[in-house]
């Protein structure tokens, strides 16, 4: 029976875009599901954008769109990448959805009906004038371990401490300043100790590698807590039923999205949901994530399933994290590259091919070294593979019309060294064991290179040698498509050029065996080229994010600046203003009031979070510079309608460096800024 196997890569946050420590994980499945695609196996890949939560609001609201606006683009810009990358998802779904809300509604609402949810009373910072509770990560403050400001609500990355926000010092509310409350709320808790023997039992049933299985026998020792499961409102996601106001954590219903990405496929496609998720189901369920999010794949999320009579994974496959040039990535050394920036400036079948040489089956880190980088792809598959095809298919198109010999030739067991090794290969990539798949790849490739040397084709064309010539070439011909059938899971694009070059229907592992006899290849085009050091170094450029923020009134929790278009950019519709008056605001002490002059657009109200750094008096007449077309935004104050620019240094909470942009003289209010 052909195996039905369900792959999942972790769901990446809405919030943000993808970049290269992602797609560690995205290649690294994307690469398994098409080695068992091309083995004729009937695998799927399913993934879909996470997008409920608090970050996901407020970036919203501080883009003036609703939390759906910012989640369909972020769709639309997730999936692109992706699909430069090859990345081939079978559907890829987002967890706001109405799949998504049913089937989370049904694991809620089997649980609590066995009587593994209870209520509860947590106590949490509050802010009075956002009207919220705030996450950890929406409170900062001075550090209670080592005294370190401007620190985080849950952890100091100065000490590595881990405090609760509570015991934080002069704490303050990340989005507006104020000094959060406290206040206590019911929650619902998921009673993760009543499946603890269940969830020993699983984790060592062989669904772990070893080093997981080590992990979680600590968090077995240090106990099993209770997991607060409910979130007050607002609140960007599910209501949960018969609790009005309290909606369900984001962490919750996240995974669920890899069954209603199922769910919207099979409806799609006439498939069975059940046969994957119910119980009964003989498919295998494979989950690749990053090692950072264990806890929740490994213990909630089995334990999720089995309170709510759905069947659990087959196995979780956890990766490391990627550093590039042996560190962390980094904004200011440009080394936080975004898929969209990588692709602006190289092969994305490189990074596929590095990233292949570097992953084991093992949870360690992988490190991203972009010397190494350049010089593994350009030795190995242009110096090594692709140059079998260009040193002997241009012999064959102009000597034999691309004819390859009609019975194929001896050649001291190559092919069928070749054709052996694949047992093997294949027995790595299923292990996931790429790195040495890839050796094994490449240790062939060094065969066939040396057989090409010791026949010297442009020899033997010289001397006119036509029959060994054709022999010679027909042979390195075979060897290369043994050699590109083994790399399709890895570099795809390659795969398919191959396929073009030698008229084939597909590349498939079994097609492999038997060689190419009699007939003909296409003329040799460009398969890859070779990686130029500049390329790394304008990459790197242009990743290195400028030190400024726009729009100090409105934090953005996570600054990020992908490439755009100049036709996004024309969008925004930038204007010189002259600020007619600015006055202070009663009970906001970080708010100046801008009255503005728009030229031709009128008359308009900002409010500007510049108070810190400017009095009012100082702006009184000084030009500056506004976005003309942002949607009006209600505050408690008033109606502010378009946003003064402003340059800040990044994460800085220092509210007094704040700087005006101001055009040079001359200019006048509504001049267009393009
Ligand atoms: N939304 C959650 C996952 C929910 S799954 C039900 C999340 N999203 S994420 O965008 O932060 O990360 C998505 C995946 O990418 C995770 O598996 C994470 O481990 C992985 N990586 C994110 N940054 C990474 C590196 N720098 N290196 C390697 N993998 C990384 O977590
Ligand atoms: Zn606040």
């Amino acid at each position: 029976m052909t195996r039905r196997i369900l792959v999942t890569s972790a769901l990446p946050y809405a919030n943000g875009s993808i970049h290269l420590g992602h797609l560690v994980e995205y290649i690294q499945t994307d690469i398994w599901v098409r080695f068992h695609k091309l083995q004729g196996r009937d695998c799927r890949y399913f993934c879909a954008d996470d997008t409920h939560g608090t970050p996901i609001m407020i970036r919203a609201r501080n883009e003036g769109i609703t939390p759906e606006t910012l989640v369909q683009r972020m769709h639309g810009e997730h999936l692109a990448d992706f699909q430069a990358f090859s990345i081939a998802f079978d559907n890829y779904h987002s967890t706001h959805s109405e799949e998504n809300r049913l089937l989370a509604e049904e694991v809620y609402c089997k649980n609590r009906d066995a009587g593994h949810i209870h209520t509860e009373t947590v106590h949490q910072a509050y802010c009075n004038k956002d009207a919220m509770f705030l996450p950890d990560r929406f409170i900062r403050g001075t550090c209670p371990s080592c005294g370190a400001v401007d620190q985080y609500g849950d952890a100091c990355e100065s000490c590595s401490a881990t405090y609760s926000p509570l015991d934080l010092k002069e704490a303050a509310c990340a989005l507006c300043g104020e000094k959060p409350v406290q206040r206590s709320s019911e929650h619902l808790f998921f009673q993760l100790a009543h499946f603890e023997s269940f969830l020993k039992e699983w984790t060592r049933s062989g669904t772990l590698q070893t080093e997981m299985v080590n992990k979680l026998e600590e968090w077995f020792s240090s106990g099993l807590k209770n997991w607060d499961i409910s979130r007050d409102g607002p609140y960007f996601g599910f209501e949960i039923p018969e609790q009005p106001g309290k909606y369900f954590y984001v962490w919750l219903d996240a995974p669920v999205g890899y069954m209603a990405s199922t769910l919207n496929y099979c409806q799609r496609t006439g498939r069975s949901f059940d046969a994957y998720w119910r119980p009964g189901s003989t498919a295998e369920v494979y989950h690749f994530i990053g090692k950072d999010i264990l806890y929740f794949h490994t213990l909630f999320w089995p334990a999720m399933l089995h309170g709510a009579g759905f069947r659990t994974p087959t196995a979780v496959f956890a990766h490391g994290f990627l550093t590039v040039n042996g560190q962390k990535m980094s904004k200011s050394r440009g080394t936080f590259i975004n898929a969209r920036n990588y692709l602006n400036h190289l092969d994305p079948e490189y990074l596929r091919y590095y990233y292949a040489c570097k992953l084991t089956a093992r949870v360690d880190d992988l490190d991203l070294n972009l010397e190494d980088f350049a010089q593994r792809v350009n030795a190995d598959l242009v110096g090594k593979v692709v140059n079998l095809a260009a040193r002997t298919a241009g012999f064959l198109s102009k000597q034999f019309q691309g004819q390859l010999c009609p019975v194929y030739p001896a050649d001291g067991g190559l092919h069928e060294t070749f054709v052996q090794a694949g047992e093997e290969i294949a027995a790595l990539y299923e292990a996931r064991e790429y790195s040495k798949a890839m050796r094994a790849i490449m240790a062939l490739a060094d065969l066939a290179n040396r057989y090409i040397e010791d026949h010297a084709p442009w020899s033997l064309a010289k001397q006119n040698k036509t029959f060994e010539l054709q022999e010679v070439c027909s042979v390195a011909i075979n060897l290369f498509r043994v050699l590109q059938t083994y790399l399709a899971p890895v570099l795809p694009v390659m795969a398919d050029k191959t396929r073009d070059l030698l008229n084939l229907p597909d590349l498939t592992w079994e097609g492999r065996r038997l060689p190419l006899c009699g007939t003909t290849i296409q003329p040799f085009k460009h398969l890859l080229v070779r990686v130029d050091p500049k390329q790394i170094e304008a990459l790197l450029a242009d990743s290195r994010s400028p030190d400024v923020t726009v729009a100090p009134t409105l934090p953005v929790a996570a600054p990020s600046s992908p490439t755009i278009t100049l036709d996004t950019f024309a969008q925004v519709d930038l204007r010189v203003a002259r600020i007619l008056l600015a006055e202070t605001v009663p009970g906001a002490d970080k708010l100046l009031k801008l009255t503005l002059d728009l030229g031709e657009l009128g008359q308009r109200t900002v409010f500007a979070g510049i108070r810190l750094a400017y009095t009012p008096e100082s702006l009184r007449d000084r030009l500056t510079v506004v976005v003309a077309n942002l949607a009006p935004r209600q505050m408690k104050f008033g109606l502010s309608e378009g946003m003064a620019l402003a340059a800040s240094p990044d994460n800085s909470h220092d509210k007094t460096a704040i700087f005006l942009l101001a055009p040079d003289a001359g200019a006048t209010p509504g001049m267009r800024i393009q």
